[in-house]
């Protein structure tokens, strides 16, 4: 019931939680002393000797402790708001950070929606932990034995009685705890693969329409929130359940201390003030125990979110990371690579390639082959690998990743494109560029004419670069990325599924490139790697065949094969084309 961890991480709190106790239990007293004078007063009544005088005195006293309590009911309020204020705000934080120390790789080890749910919702459920659960979790042992004490020298039957019903919510609680215990974590596993689908399905929404598959997903989403609506359902029963046992026992609790009291009147073992306040204190036995069975539903979700927040909190980060690149050209060095995603499947097999600074290297090979799975590693994206990954000389484990970003930039063919304008998607790239530095680069992209007819630097960006081309999108992510002037760049099919002017274009920037930089271009057409000093040609996880192109064409091999197979297609096209064109 009490997670220690949590406590541990959100130390500070816990001299909140005590006062909120204190006041709470400064309010009871107050309540008690209500009770204790209407009593008396209420004796006097029947037994005689009540005057003016002591009817005013009790009445001032009543009010007095009436204020009292109202004071310290808004200090306990207070302080709950104040133990929770930053539990939302450390949980958050940590998560962020261990997602910055997992950095590019964190989704290796979990899925962004499971991140999103815990960091959002988890963290919310715990607000109510820390703000009411435990302070009153303390409240509710403190209050019944302070009843005790006051009430058992006014009839000691009666107090007993009372004091050893009280344990039987707690009992009730503890044989829930269990069930429950399961039943949310489960609740959770099913929230957390609801999210999954929802986010891919609304990320993949336009290929689904395309497929016209988005019927089949909603049904397939419909059965998953079936399921979700199932378990909550359950959940909430269970909570009933729990909190309408505990009503019997607390009330029917109270009940049986009222009787017994009656009874003993009766007998004459109580006076009627005395009897009259044991009634009107009963219930106080039981209700800080029914609330904390409230709070105790939520909090145990809580700590279900918890148990999934500190799995990730727990997560094997990579040891520290010090080493720093030096400001020098940059020659990079695979020595005998293995890669595996998952078990048993092995994506690289031992390859050794020399990336020398200032060369311009390329990686052929049918899809699939493990071109991409490079780039990745290179990029501190594919932890784990096996073998060495030499970055001027120094094991890219042992790397930070902001200095490895400073010296290596990835085009892809889907870099992203972020919804703002084309000068802050520009200046990620150079935070410090200048205008003139901005336009230098949209000219050199072709994108100069384009743009100072929209709004120049200001033209709007959306999401994903949606409202450009895709041929616009990749030339503006080429100019991004060039804004970079990194010392390595990897363009991993940076050409594919754009028109052919653009494709030469930025063929042309990427040779230009290779003249002064180390360059990786990574390309399924094999006309764009005519140019490289070396070109590595990949089959399965291995390196099939190496050397440039000549070299390449000279050994009549797996290359040479591809290379006059894609020529011939290429000139079988053209030639279509001429024939269109002069028909
Ligand atoms: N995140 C991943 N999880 C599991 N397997 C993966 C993952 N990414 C790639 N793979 C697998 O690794 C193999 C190599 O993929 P990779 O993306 O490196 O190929 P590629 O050579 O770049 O192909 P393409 O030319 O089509 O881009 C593939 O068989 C693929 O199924
Ligand atoms: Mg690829």
């Amino acid at each position: 019931m009490i997670k220690t961890r949590l406590i541990k991480l959100l130390a500070h709190a816990k001299k909140y939680i005590v006062l909120q106790v204190l006041w709470k239990w400064l309010s009871l007293i107050c309540q008690v002393v209500m009770v204790y004078t209407i009593s008396v007063l209420l004796e006097m009544a029947v037994r005689g000797g009540l005057t003016e005088e002591k009817i005013i005195n009790s009445g001032a006293m009543v009010f007095g402790a009436m204020l009292l309590r109202f004071f310290f009911d808004r200090q306990a309020s207070l302080t709950s708001f104040k133990a929770s204020v930053d539990v939302k705000r450390i949980l958050r934080e940590k998560i962020y950070e261990k997602l910055l120390k997992l950095g590019a790789s964190y989704r290796e080890s979990i899925t962004t929606s499971q991140v999103v749910q815990m960091a959002a919702e988890g963290v919310e459920q715990l607000e109510i932990y820390f703000g009411k659960y435990l302070s009153q979790l303390f409240y509710s042992l403190l209050a019944p034995i302070t009843l005790f004490l006051i009430l058992l020298p006014v009839n000691a039957k009666a107090s007993i009685i009372l004091l050893v019903c009280v344990p039987l919510i707690p009992v009730s609680i503890v044989a829930v705890q269990k069930f429950a215990k399961k039943l949310l974590h489960k609740y959770w596993g099913i929230y957390g693969e609801l999210g999954d689908s929802f986010l891919e399905n609304l990320q993949g929404l336009t290929t689904l329409k395309i497929y016209q598959a988005d019927e089949e997903k909603a049904v397939e989403m419909d059965r998953e929130s079936q399921r979700f609506r199932q378990i909550t359902m359950k959940v909430l029963t269970m909570q009933l359940n729990s909190t309408s046992v505990m009503d019997i026992i607390a009330y029917g609790g109270a009940a049986v201390g009222m009787g017994v009291t009656f009874s003993e009147y009766m007998k004459g073992n109580v006076s009627l003030g005395g009897a009259f306040m044991i009634i009107l204190l009963a219930s106080e036995f039981f209700i800080p125990l029914r609330l904390l069975g409230s709070f105790f539903h939520i909090a145990m979700n809580g700590m279900a979110a918890s148990d999934k927040i500190f799995a990730l909190l727990d997560l094997p980060e990579q040891k520290e990371k010090e080493i720093v690149l030096e400001n020098e050209p940059v020659d990079l060095q695979f020595t005998n690579v293995t890669f595996a995603y998952e078990k048993g499947r092995s994506i690289l097999n031992g390859i050794s390639m020399n990336f020398p600074a200032g060369s311009f290297t390329s990686l052929v090979g049918v899809s699939g082959c493990g071109k991409s799975t490079i780039a990745g590693i290179l990029m501190g994206r594919n932890k784990g690998y096996g073998g060495n990954v030499a970055v001027q000389g120094k094991e890219l484990r042992d790397v930070t990743e902001e200095s490895l970003m400073k010296k290596i930039t990835l085009v892809s063919h889907n870099s992203y494109l972020f919804k703002g304008t084309v000068r802050e998607n520009l200046c990620m790239g150079n935070p410090e560029a200048t205008d003139m530095g901005l336009w230098e680069k949209l000219e050199k992209v072709n994108l100069k004419e384009f743009l100072k007819n929209q709004q120049g630097l200001e033209t709007k960006v959306s999401e994903k670069g949606s409202n450009f081309s895709g041929g616009q999108c990749q030339r503006l992510a080429l100019a991004r990325a060039l804004l970079h002037d990194s010392p390595v760049y990897i363009f991993d099919e940076a050409t594919s599924n754009i028109d052919v002017e653009s494709e030469e274009m930025i063929m042309e920037i990427i040779r230009e490139l290779a003249q002064m930089k180390t360059v990786i271009l990574i390309s399924h057409r094999l006309a764009n790697v005519v140019a490289s000093d070396r070109i590595y040609l990949l089959e399965d996880g291995n390196i099939k065949e190496a050397g440039n192109h000549e070299e390449l064409l000279a050994q009549n091999g797996a290359y040479s094969k591809l290379y006059s197979y894609q020529s011939e297609l290429e000139s079988y096209g053209k030639e279509a084309e001429k024939v269109v064109m002069c028909s």
